[in-house]
């Protein structure tokens, strides 16, 4: 019987590199929803069809066809793996994921993804509302200090020198705290702890010591 493991929670509380991680520890697929969010939002955006315009919205919806294959995102056949990845696009995905007529039309999407065997399911509303049925739900977060400190070391490979005051680490923690309040305050799906879930606050935890916590609860969720 197929299973599906839900990881939610704000951006940079390390949900993609351990969602990825323990898909791959239990021989399942991973389902990252944000790369969907990004794409959807990139290409509307290339195309011009702005927030405010729900009919063209909804039309342009229609003809964008979004496809998970090997790890890659394609849209239309076009591998926006890369393009989507970028500061930019973190806005723009922040700002069209708040549009319920967005949500509503990658919903299904979402959860055919069941149908080629268990997985790891990794965003901000897949233990609520994308798969409330999952096996075990998780709710990962950290500091937005800790999690600005990340992605600050993902961008530049080094540490942030936090005693000097660095612009770059100063914009990164003010677009995560804004990035956040979107998120949360949003009418649609907001961020939110789904029912059930295991709460873990990430902050002083180093990635392998996250990961054996949520492999130890699955495989106790998994053997009862
Ligand atoms: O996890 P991420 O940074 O790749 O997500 C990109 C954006 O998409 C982020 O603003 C939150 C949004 N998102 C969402 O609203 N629901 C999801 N299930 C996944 C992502």
């Amino acid at each position: 019987m197929s299973y599906v493991i839900t990881i939610d929670g704000p951006a940079g509380a390390g949900k993609s590199t351990i969602a990825k991680r323990a898909a791959q520890e239990l021989g399942i697929n991973y389902l990252d929803t944000g790369a969907i969010y990004r794409a959807i939002a990139l290409i509307l955006a290339e195309a011009e069809v702005k927030p405010g315009n729900e009919e063209y919205l909804r039309e342009a919806l229609s003809k964008i066809r979004v496809e998970l294959r090997d790890g890659k995102v394609l849209v239309n056949d076009f591998d926006v793996s890369g393009e989507i990845r970028t500061p930019e696009v973190d806005e723009l995905a922040s700002v069209y994921s708040a549009l319920p007529v967005v949500r509503q039309a990658l919903l299904g999407l979402q959860q055919e993804q069941e149908k080629h065997g268990s997985i790891v399911a990794e965003g901000r509303d897949v233990g609520s509302v994308v798969f409330p049925n999952a096996r075990v739900k998780f709710f990962l977060t950290a500091s937005p200090e800790a999690r600005a400190r990340r992605r600050y070391f993902q961008r530049t490979g080094k540490e942030a020198d936090l005693s000097q005051s660095d612009t770059e680490y100063g914009e990164i923690l003010s677009a995560i705290i804004e990035r956040d309040k979107n998120d949360s305050t949003r009418d649609t799906a907001p961020l939110s702890i789904p029912e059930g879930a295991v709460y873990l606050d990430t902050s002083d935890m180093t990635e392998n010591q996250v990961l054996s916590f949520i492999l130890d609860h699955v495989k106790a969720a998994l053997s009862q």
